[in-house]
């Protein structure tokens, strides 16, 4: 079955980032001119998706802003003659069917994703996170989307990381299938150093049926106190099995301090317009280092 529908969780607080994301949204940090979550929105679309769902939440409506359309300012530039950048501007805002839904409360990842149930109905749907940006060839979306069209089960974008991250993200049973395919038995959100049971981790992506939201509704709490997406996923992958895809893409976490610089000082470098400029500006610095 096709995946037609996206869900972006975009409703968190963005502790991590703070005081940047006090009053503007984590996701739309800029990576060089681009906010992040234009770059997701961006791969949804070159994945297949035509419905986007953006859970957000209270000082959040730049996001709501950055997809609509700004006729004060593509007057401004028409007028200008910056036709390159008014067409910029009006294609942003046609780039898909973009909707909203507030989170009212940060309960959390699964929460969040709940608040999509009457958007998704009872087909198969993508979930990007919001503050995850992942660079490559063949958007990872798709590469999660070909799996669920070939075995017809839940999805997860998965890679192995250092202990110290599993232990911050999550831990997954894994056995391989073929290639990059894995069959997903297990996971445990979260975990301490003993609990963990492989380095693999979801990082940002998983392809979900419907039957999630039934889960989600019976799942208590977890982690933070907060109703965690991969507490459900365990359900679904202890009862149904799930598919790890061990996805080729560069991943930058959005969401921390450090991330946010790779994400800029990597895209910034195969920038067209400032790349070479940047490149010669980072040698000099890294003289010094
Ligand atoms: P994170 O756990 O990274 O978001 O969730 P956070 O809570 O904002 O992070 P910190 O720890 O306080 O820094 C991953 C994605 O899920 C969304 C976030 O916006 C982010 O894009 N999210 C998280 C929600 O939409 N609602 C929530 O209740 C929690």
């Amino acid at each position: 079955m096709k995946i037609r529908k996206a869900v972006i969780p975009a409703a968190g607080l963005g502790t991590r980032v703070l005081p940047a994301s006090k009053s503007m949204p984590k996701e739309m940090l800029p990576i060089v001119d681009k906010p992040a979550i234009q770059y997701i929105v961006e791969e949804a679309v070159k994945s297949g998706i035509e419905d986007i769902l953006i859970i957000t939440s209270r000082g959040k409506t730049t996001v709501e802003d950055h997809f609509d359309r700004a006729p004060e300012l593509e007057d401004r530039l028409l007028k200008a003659g910056k036709i390159k950048q008014y067409e910029e501007m009006v294609r942003i805002s046609n780039l898909a069917n973009i909707q909203y839904v507030r989170q009212k409360e940060t309960k959390g990842l699964g929460h969040a994703v709940l608040c999509a149930k009457s958007f998704v109905g009872d087909e198969p749907f993508a979930v990007l996170y919001g503050d995850d940006v992942i660079i490559s060839e063949q958007p990872v979306c798709h590469q999660l989307c070909e799996a669920y069209e070939q075995f017809g089960k839940g999805v997860v974008g998965i890679k192995e990381v250092p202990t110290e991250l599993v232990m911050k993200y999550c831990s997954l049973h894994t056995k391989p299938i073929m290639g990059n395919l894995y069959e997903v038995s297990d996971m445990i959100e979260k975990p301490s150093r003993e609990q963990i049971i492989s380095n693999f981790a979801i990082l940002g992506r998983c392809v979900l049926p419907s039957s999630i939201f039934t889960i989600l509704e019976n799942t208590a709490p977890g982690a933070g106190g907060e109703l965690q997406l991969t507490d459900a996923m365990r359900t679904l992958a202890i009862t149904n099995g799930m598919i790890g895809v061990d996805f080729v893409g560069t991943r930058y976490d959005m969401g921390n301090k450090l991330g946010i610089l790779q994400a800029i000082v990597e895209v910034g470098l195969k920038h067209p317009e400032i790349g070479e400029d940047f490149r010669e500006y980072l040698k000099n610095v890294s003289k010094n280092l």
